[in-house]
């Protein structure tokens, strides 16, 4: 029996919109899982969103709301963009869900009762100003392998090593800024040490991309230390027995795949055991990730599998990273390209952007984005061979015959079709979707120069049956065409497959339809351009959408001294204090605006204090306010301006230099 496939994708954080970063994974996955359906093979693909760890805990109290409501608003997100890309998941989760904490928590326990869980004692960083533990990326310092400035779990700028809390060296508060101090704290550890002999045998045999294997192997033979699996969080998935303790985020974010993989079973009618608890080896499990997560997939991931008793991935299939216009992608320097902004919400075909990621270079190797590439590979590859082959084709079948034309397929060209189909198949098996892509499209090329050199509109002329033997051959190149791309632009595929009037669904043809000759008679609906060409206009304006951003990013903008009498800056009194309930860092204040404050004088600001005022030591105070701020709510709470202070070590409030009447502007 032939093995079923469960793809993975690695999950998104539910942290902040898609970008072409993302793609760069989820894109070759869905040719993949495509792909192998094309073949006929069983295969499930699943996804989700990441909820936990710390960076969304931190971005959710930066924007006042909760990680729950941050991480629905983006889980939402990342649904709907994937959808409009047509990377069609069977389950798209989120490892916030009863399923998956569920499943956590099982996991967590088998672990403990096979014995590979123990306490210890721990020297973690605490911040005394902020007076917390601070987990992750709550800190920031130095990495103690490779000196590069570090962020919390990770040495994310230097060598990628994975940090165990404590390690980290000059550790500052990443919320304060404060120089942090160590204190002990018991925590949870899993014996990762002793799975070194079982990963090394592993890994060996290992498939997927060679570059997953061999950055996790070298991370063995330097030897693998106890993993601290455990963070002083209140969002995550609860340690057992232990209200103060959530596990680690790496942790429940793999486990999500099995919580996706059991909540579509349950959906379906199938026993999700087959999948994830399989002695008889009868499923293929591969990951795709980004090849910044390795260590996590190919250390952490198979070991805790292992002591679990789960079935082991068969493959690691991990990207290239991506940079944009030949610099490191950073959102914050301006370097990013956002998927719903600059790409669909401008009107461009998610299948160009399919096409590029794909087919620019080999899966593992570094990808350069830049919008000139873009128009060049859509104006020469996708208008200038593919639509070029088949657009001509269909325009002279349709003018000159209506139909499909009588005429035998020529041993050549259906050799042709076979290589290339063969080709691709093997191509995309192994994880090179740029040589499968080239494949295909060199079968479009032969096609243009088997209508060029039979020149059927000669033909037409003095032999209408040679002309439509040359037709034929032509539209059964079309078909396969049709077929073998489907995987990489399905939407434009699928369009083109409707011109030829197969009348049957494309997603769900199989490769061996290829060789299947295209009826004679069958009616052609009258043809359109499938792709249109890219202008240089175009071009220029998403170049200075990008160039103005990475501008943004260097430096904050001027601005004229009409656009600082913009701003409404006023010197009030506060009449109120209070807390806001659920929020530790926000207060809510009624401020005298004097007559400045117009119709409303006392007006409700809500301003993120808490942490460093408390709200008695505030009222009768004078303070600085933007009185013109955009009306805001937080927590529930209306808010109708800012009150200006330095942020260095908590707020620092701004004062007069001495009392005012309230309401006296600023300027
Ligand atoms: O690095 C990341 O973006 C993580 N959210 C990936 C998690 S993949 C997994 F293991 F679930
Ligand atoms: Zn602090």
């Amino acid at each position: 029996m032939q093995k079923r496939t469960l793809v993975t994708c690695g999950l998104p954080y539910a942290n902040g919109p898609a970008h072409i970063g993302h793609l760069r994974t989820y894109i070759p996955a869905d040719i993949f899982v495509r792909s192998l359906r094309k073949e006929g093979r069983d295969t499930t693909f699943v996804c989700g969103s990441d909820a936990h760890g710390t960076p969304i805990v931190i971005n959710a109290e930066e924007l006042g709301t909760t990680p729950s409501e941050l991480v629905t608003q983006y889980h939402d997100h990342f649904d709907e963009t994937f959808k409009s890309l047509n990377i069609i998941f069977d389950r798209f989760g989120s490892t916030e869900s009863e399923t998956n904490h569920n499943r956590t928590t099982e996991i967590v326990n088998t672990l403990i009762s096979n014995g590979y869980v123990f306490s210890q004692e721990v020297e973690l960083a605490y911040c005394p100003t902020c007076n917390r533990f601070l987990p992750d990326r709550y800190v920031e310092g130095v990495c103690p392998d490779c000196g590069a400035v570090a962020r919390g779990d990770e040495c994310d700028q230097g060598c990628g090593k994975h940090l165990e809390p404590g390690e980290i060296l000059n550790p500052l508060c990443k919320i304060c800024g404060s120089k942090a101090e160590f204190r002990s704290q018991e925590h949870f550890f899993f014996r990762l040490s002793e799975f070194s002999g079982f990963l090394s045998d592993y890994l060996k045999k290992l498939g997927g991309t060679s570059n997953a294997r061999n950055y996790a192997m070298g991370w063995i033979d330097r030897k693998l230390n106890d993993w601290c699996i455990t963070r002083n969080l209140e969002w995550g998935v609860r340690f057992p027995g232990h209200e103060d303790l959530v596990v680690y985020v790496w942790v429940d974010a793999p486990i999500g795949y099995i919580s996706f993989t059991e909540e579509w079973a349950n959906e379906n009618g199938i026993d999700w055991k087959e999948y994830w608890v399989n002695p008889d080896g009868d499923t293929d499990i591969i990951h795709f990730i980004g090849g910044d997560i390795i260590y996590h997939h190919c250390i952490f991931w198979p070991a805790l599998l292992k002591g679990a008793g789960y079935t082991l991935p068969r493959a690691v299939v991990a990207s290239g990273m991506v940079k944009i216009g030949d610099k490191t992608f950073s959102k914050s320097r301006g370097y990013v390209v956002w998927v719903n902004d600059d790409y669909l919400d401008k009107g461009f075909h998610p299948d160009l952007l399919r096409y590029y990621l794909a087919s620019y270079t080999s899966h593992t190797k570094e990808l350069n984005f830049s919008w000139k590439i873009f128009q060049e590979k859509v104006n020469n590859e996708l208008v200038g061979t593919l639509g070029n082959f088949i657009y001509r084709t269909l325009l002279f079948a349709q003018k000159n015959f209506g139909a499909v034309p009588d005429g035998e397929i020529d041993s050549g060209v259906a050799k042709e079709i076979e290589a290339a189909k063969d080709s691709v198949i093997a191509a995309f098996n192994g994880y090179e979707f740029k040589r499968g892509i080239d494949d295909a499209m060199n079968l479009a090329s032969f096609g243009n120069s088997y209508f060029q050199s039979n020149e059927p509109w000669k033909l037409i002329k003095t032999d209408a049956a040679a002309a439509g033997k040359v037709v034929r051959n032509c539209l059964q190149i079309a078909k396969a065409l049709a077929i073998l791309f489907e995987s990489v632009i399905p939407a434009t595929a699928s369009e083109a497959w409707n011109q030829l009037g197969m009348g049957t669904e494309l997603k769900n043809t199989p490769y061996d339809e290829v060789a299947v000759e295209i009826a004679a008679g069958q009616s052609l609906l009258p043809p359109s351009l499938l792709f249109a060409k890219i202008d240089d206009q175009t071009i220029k304006e998403m170049d200075a959408i990008l160039s103005d951003r990475v501008s943004e990013g260097a430096s904050k903008k001027h601005i004229t001294f009409e656009e600082f009498s913009e701003l409404d800056i006023r010197i009030g009194t506060i009449v109120q204090a209070e807390p806001i309930k659920k929020s530790k860092k926000l207060l809510k204040l009624i401020v005298d605006l004097g007559e400045g404050g117009g119709r409303n004088r006392n007006r409700q600001i809500v301003a993120g204090i808490a942490e460093t005022h408390s709200p008695e030591d505030l009222v009768g105070r004078q303070v600085v306010v933007l009185a013109n701020m955009a009306p805001a709510t937080l927590f529930g709470v209306e808010s109708r301006g800012m009150i200006l202070a330095a942020d260095s070590g908590g707020a620092i409030l701004l004062v007069p230099e001495r009392e005012v009447p309230a309401g006296v502007a600023v300027g």
